[in-house]
């Protein structure tokens, strides 16, 4: 009658796939107890780590959850415990590994009636909470795994993609905090047909390069000339971290989902490692503080 989750860390838009591709992490993520009970409805009983809200409804875990319990109507209700691993606003989807977390337990506790996309659909509505719209870029990864596009998000299609056998990632976070919702209000609502031809060739080409192992196309693909422009001047040092991280040997490096937290993919766990000294070594040389992590992904 109860549940204990690993809720994974994920990176949204993956360079050029903004909106639409994702990965997850297997080392970063929070800690979730689901619980059963005869009492109906949806409580948040504790929550460790950071300041959230208690209240279902103000909550993104529980708001998905009740989502779900609204659609479903069990004869039953739950308990939620949060352990926050994963800061609010680091760009590696905090708030969608609490809002998959919540659903995906109870999908367990209640003997799975749904499928990964019906989970997904309701963790959307705990995501539009914290980013104020519904994308399920960082949702996508953290119930499917690996990485993923969403084809379209409504209807909800989510596409499976295949993780090469030796990608790692190698992570910054800057302890700076960057809302969604203020990363996204920067963008250009247009964007010009010729850096629309680039990123579209980028995303095909990475998809392709994921299912045929090709790291060099993996390389060539792994650039952002839409948003990234825009993005970047809110992350201080983020030239010197892409040029010091490529020099170390990443495939390529981009923002993690609206910042601040920065991304390389490597071909192999010892050049991860060597990339992330390289940022490491940027970072020391600034006073603002910041933690790096290595991950598979899975
Ligand atoms: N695709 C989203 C964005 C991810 O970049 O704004 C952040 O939640």
């Amino acid at each position: 009658n109860e549940i204990k989750i690993f809720s994974p860390a994920t990176v949204a838009n993956v360079a050029c796939g903004f909106d639409v591709l994702g990965f997850c992490l297997d080392t970063i993520g929070d800690e979730m107890v689901i619980r059963k009970t005869e009492k109906k409805g949806i409580k948040i009983t504790k929550i460790e780590g950071y300041d959230l809200p208690f209240e279902a409804e103000k909550n993104v875990a529980g708001v998905s959850a009740l989502a779900m319990y609204n659609a479903l109507q069990p004869d039953c209700g739950f308990e939620i415990e949060i352990y926050k691993k994963i800061k609010p606003g680091s760009g590696i989807g905090s708030s969608s590994a609490s809002a998959a977390g919540s659903v995906f337990g109870m999908n367990v506790l209640l003997d799975y009636p749904l499928n990964k996309t019906q989970l997904t659909n309701f963790a959307m509505k705990g995501e539009a909470l914290a980013s104020k719209c519904e994308h399920a870029d960082n949702l996508a990864p953290a119930i499917f795994g690996g990485f993923t596009l969403v084809k379209s998000a409504c209807p909800l299609h989510v596409l499976e993609l295949p993780t090469p056998s030796d990608v790692f990632a190698t992570l910054i976070h800057p302890q700076i905090e960057i809302k969604t919702s203020e990363s996204r209000a920067i963008l250009p609502k247009d964007i010009p047909l010729s850096n629309a031809i680039t990123q579209w060739a980028n995303v095909g080409s990475l998809v392709h390069a994921l299912h045929t192992s090709d790291y060099k196309l993996l390389k060539d693909s792994l650039n952002d000339v839409v948003i990234e422009p825009y993005r970047k001047q809110l992350i201080p040092h983020f030239d010197a971290i892409k040029k010091a991280s490529l020099q170390a040997g990443a495939l390529g490096c981009a923002i993690s989902g609206s910042g601040p937290s920065i991304f390389m993919l490597s071909k192999g766990d010892a050049t991860a490692q060597n990339v992330e000294k390289a940022i490491r070594d940027v970072y020391a040389k600034t006073d603002i503080a910041f933690e790096t992590y290595v991950s598979k992904i899975n």
